[in-house]
């Protein structure tokens, strides 16, 4: 069964930067088992030159970290579907805690944005706490939950190193396949290369920050799927 490993870079990194990244996990990319599938969500400003690369990747995708709620149209400083065209964008990550903490994004806007991300064929991986899961599948529709990815997240685990046990994951991942459907359901929070195999058993795959930041840390946790 494939599983999902996305990198969420967040605002870190240089265009130069992300490029050496680009680089050295190409090289490593020959060893990823079949069964992975990697979703790298840079900043938006290194999408197309790493779009360019990417398309001769095979089993890595491109994915943005954010969307925005509307259309195309006079939205200043807004990042819609359109402006993405031609980027090879197959997944968006929505919702993300950060957003929802220092940009004050709300339960709508995050539906708003699953809508943005549907009508121009881009993959929803809608961001989850236990605590607002209801409250964040009654703001979509059956038809947009059902579509959607869903990446549960915990915000106590959530770059401090203190990822939640897989067990307890295990259970949320019923609740989130209650709320929402048979979706797939990833774990993000803390995941690095000594515990990622623990969650790709009890789920679709894993949202990894820090750890996705060096190359040679990401490939060594996308060669785990093989271990499964
Ligand atoms: P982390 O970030 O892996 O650094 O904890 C995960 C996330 O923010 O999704």
């Amino acid at each position: 069964m494939t599983k999902l490993i996305v990198a969420n870079w967040k605002s870190h990194k240089s265009l130069s930067e992300a490029e050496a990244w680009l680089s050295s996990f190409e090289k490593a990319t020959s060893l990823f088992p079949a069964t992975a599938k990697v979703v790298l969500c840079p900043p938006f400003p290194f999408l197309f030159s790493l779009s360019e690369t990417l398309s001769g990747i095979d089993g890595v995708e491109l994915g943005v970290q954010d969307l925005s709620p509307f259309p195309a149209g006079a939205y200043t400083g807004a990042i819609s579907t359109q402006n993405l065209q031609g980027a090879g964008v197959k997944y968006a990550i929505l919702g993300h805690s950060e957003r929802r903490r220092y940009f004050h994004e709300t339960h709508q806007e995050v539906a708003n944005k699953v809508d943005q991300a549907l009508q121009a064929d881009i993959k929803p991986i809608v961001c989850v706490d236990e605590q607002y899961l209801v409250a964040q599948s009654s703001a979509l529709s059956r038809e947009q939950m059902e579509s959607c990815i869903v990446a549960y997240e915990p915000l106590e685990a959530i770059g401090t190193g203190d990822n939640q046990p897989a067990d307890e994951v295990a259970e949320v991942v019923e609740k989130i396949q209650q709320a929402f459907g048979p979706v797939p359901v990833i774990y993000g929070g803390s995941v690095a290369g000594n515990n990622v195999s623990e969650y790709l058993a009890v789920c679709d795959g894993v949202l990894v920050g820090g750890s996705s930041l060096e190359a040679e840390t990401l490939a060594a946790i996308v060669q785990q799927v093989g271990h499964v």
